[in-house]
């Protein structure tokens, strides 16, 4: 049988970074598992892993950060600053890249397409904690610019095991 995991990879997702604060601390990682999942009201599904300190911050956060990657040199960076370190071992991420304190202090960063939604469940899916956001605001320019895909930073080492 063909290897489930290279059948689910062939999918070549798009690539996003999502952020989140939880009152105190902030963080941001990659994520490969997002969807859109309703139209009206316009609603994002995103996964994040038991594992990431990202998540740890996200259960305490009314509100999260997706910002969507493009197939740029720049973006391809970013990918690999926010996949392949993690606050567990005090990266502080953040320190190196421009950002703002966007909705609900949910660092917004710097000349990226992003859009922001308050958390209105979550669903336990195994290894992946599935957080549904009621997208309320959006900006950026580059609608119509390739998104970054899995394959192009598949080789990128997590900083936590998955
Ligand atoms: C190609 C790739 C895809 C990833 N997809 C996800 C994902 O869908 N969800 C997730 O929570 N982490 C995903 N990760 C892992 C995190 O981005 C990574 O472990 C990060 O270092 C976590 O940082 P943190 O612990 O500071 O949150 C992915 C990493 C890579 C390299």
């Amino acid at each position: 049988m063909v290897d489930v995991g290279d059948m689910m990879g062939s999918l070549d997702p798009s690539m996003v970074v999502v952020t989140a604060c939880d009152g105190r601390e902030r963080d941001g990682c990659l994520v490969g598992f997002s969807t859109q999942c309703s139209i009206d009201p316009a609603r994002y599904l995103v996964c994040l892993s038991k594992a990431n300190r990202t998540y740890e911050l996200a259960r305490s956060s009314s509100c999260l950060v997706v910002h969507v990657l493009r197939d740029d040199p720049r973006d391809r960076a970013l990918a690999e600053h926010f996949g392949g370190r993690t606050e567990h071992d005090h990266a502080d991420k953040l320190a190196d890249v421009d950002w703002r304190p966007g909705p609900d202090g949910a660092p917004v960063l710097a000349d990226c397409d992003w859009f922001a939604g308050r958390v209105i469940a979550c669903h336990d899916l195994g290894d992946h904690v599935g957080f549904v956001l009621d997208v309320s605001d959006a900006d950026g320019d580059g609608v119509d610019e390739p998104p970054l895909r899995f394959r192009a930073v598949q080789h990128v080492d997590a900083g936590n095991p998955a």
